[in-house]
């Protein structure tokens, strides 16, 4: 990490404990978009880009740990392991870990970004539910814990140990099958999910007691229910039958032979305003008082958020080409579309996003407010960023932003059309003189794919391929 750009760490902490208010949030915000215009970030030749607020990061890791603070009994170990998946950037898990928060990864990919970040092994928590012989080996020989899926996983730990006691943690992920939210392709706790153990299924749960007493190297709990969408209520269900059914397996031991209950991620998000609402301290309260055992000191803890630690903080910027209007609805054709915000495109009712308008400078739009759609630049009908948006007019050469995409959007590109992964800037500012706004500092998480990248993954190199084969 000697490059300075790519470290997103190294800019300073100028915001402090208020940074996520949600007024505070949106000023910074509206002074990031003016600066990124200003400084030449985004412009005619560069119409898209991702930007983080990592002060707003910052701000988040310091809150999620308060939170949890404040409900465990002192001394308590709690790791909470960012889950990589939400926002895979190497920079952003070197800040996440300079705040004191490790990594949740689910592939060898992944595992590599947490690695890369210089997260340590015994700050690495693994739950793909595929783990192949070769990636549990790895997690193995490195140390980082993992959660075996199901039986046959678990046989192949016990074939790949052959005896051995394992030097990684090491748990099972069950399914509390308390049901579903309102997204049913996120919902993981459901009586049919793929994920886990299914617990109430007939026969399981004596299945795991029987693992655990046959296991004694089996030392962690695993549940996840998220997620997106999921009542908080239900979530703390899952967490109260994870804690019942270790309290069980104890029992049955005779000793803790759990001493740590991995409770996953799964907080969702508020997109329709700037507030962390419900934040990881409510949640964290609603766990306490709903399963006041899982925080009294006998269980070390392990966190997996993902979309509530990054959503917030991060804003996708795109370039208004056209105007138009069709059927008598305007239609503003922007750089952001299926690529940067699959789920909103193919799924806009679960998943719509805020859209704000700035002009060509990056100056907050006001007034002139119409009902219009905000298109994105893919070749089909669907790729629209917001439909039927009340907002300002926007006009060619202005700026929409999609709030609220700094977890599952601009990091996960779909490569639709070839359009490029657009850039990721991370930002922070420093306090302006008396009576001047700070000055916002970026620094470079991602540069933009370019369109040479794209021909090279496209198969370039193999260009005569397909046609030599007849030669061959
Ligand atoms: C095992 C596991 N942990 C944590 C997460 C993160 O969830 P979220 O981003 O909703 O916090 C996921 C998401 O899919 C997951 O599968």
């Amino acid at each position: 990490m000697g490059d300075h750009r790519y470290d997103l760490s190294h800019l300073p902490d100028s915001a402090g404990a208020g940074a996520n208010e949600p007024a505070a949030r949106a000023a910074r915000r509206d002074r990031a978009v003016r600066a990124a215009v200003a400084q030449g970030l985004v412009g005619p030749d560069e119409p898209i880009a991702g930007l983080l607020d990592v002060d707003g990061i910052r701000a988040t890791a310091a809150a999620l740990h308060a939170a949890f603070d404040a409900v465990t009994a002192p001394g308590t170990p709690v790791l909470h392991a960012f889950a990589v998946k939400a926002t895979p950037l190497v920079p952003v898990l070197r800040l996440l870990a300079e705040a004191g928060l490790g990594a949740e990864v689910a592939s060898p990919g992944e595992l590599a970004l947490a690695t890369a970040a210089g997260i340590p092994p015994e700050r690495i928590v693994l739950d793909s539910p595929a783990k192949t012989p070769a990636e549990i080996r790895e997690a193995l020989r490195l140390g980082v814990a993992l959660n075996a899926d199901n039986p046959q996983e678990l046989e192949r730990l016990d074939a790949i140990l052959d005896g051995a006691t394992p030097s990684s943690p090491v748990g099972v992920r069950v399914n509390p099958q308390v049901g579903g939210g309102s997204i049913g392709a996120l919902s993981t706790a459901t009586p049919t999910s793929k994920f886990g153990v299914a617990l109430r299924d007939p026969g399981a749960r004596d299945w795991v007691l029987g693992a655990y007493a046959a296991r004694p190297w089996l030392t962690r709990l695993h549940a996840h229910s998220g997620s997106q969408g999921m009542p908080l209520e239900l979530l703390a269900e899952g967490l109260g039958a994870l804690y019942d059914l270790a309290e069980e397996i104890n029992e049955a031991a005779g000793r803790k032979q759990i001493d740590t209950l991995d409770i996953g991620g799964g907080l969702p998000v508020n997109f329709h305003s700037d507030a962390d609402d419900p934040s990881h301290a409510a949640y964290a309260a609603l766990l306490r008082k709903t399963v006041p055992g899982l925080f009294d000191g006998r269980y070390g803890l392990v966190t997996e958020f993902g979309r509530s630690v990054l959503a917030k903080h991060g804003t996708v910027l795109a370039r208004v080409e056209y105007t138009k209007s069709a059927g008598e609805r305007p239609i503003a054709v922007t750089h952001a579309g299926v690529q940067v915000a699959t789920r909103t495109v193919y799924n806009p009712e679960s998943w719509p996003l805020r859209i704000a308008a700035f002009d060509a400078e990056g100056r907050p739009r006001t007034g002139d407010t119409v009902v219009q759609d905000v298109a994105g630049p893919a070749c089909f009908a669907g790729d629209l960023l917001a439909t039927g948006q009340t907002m300002p007019r926007l006009h060619p050469g202005d700026w929409a932003a999609a709030l609220d995409t700094g977890a599952y959007y601009f990091a996960h590109h779909y490569a639709y059309n070839s359009l490029p992964r657009p850039a990721v800037h991370g930002w922070t500012e420093r306090p302006g003189a008396a009576g001047e706004e700070p000055e916002v500092r970026f620094a470079t998480v991602r540069p933009a794919q370019t369109v040479a990248e794209i021909v090279a993954e496209g198969g370039e190199a193999h260009r005569d391929g397909l046609t030599g084969l007849a030669d061959l």
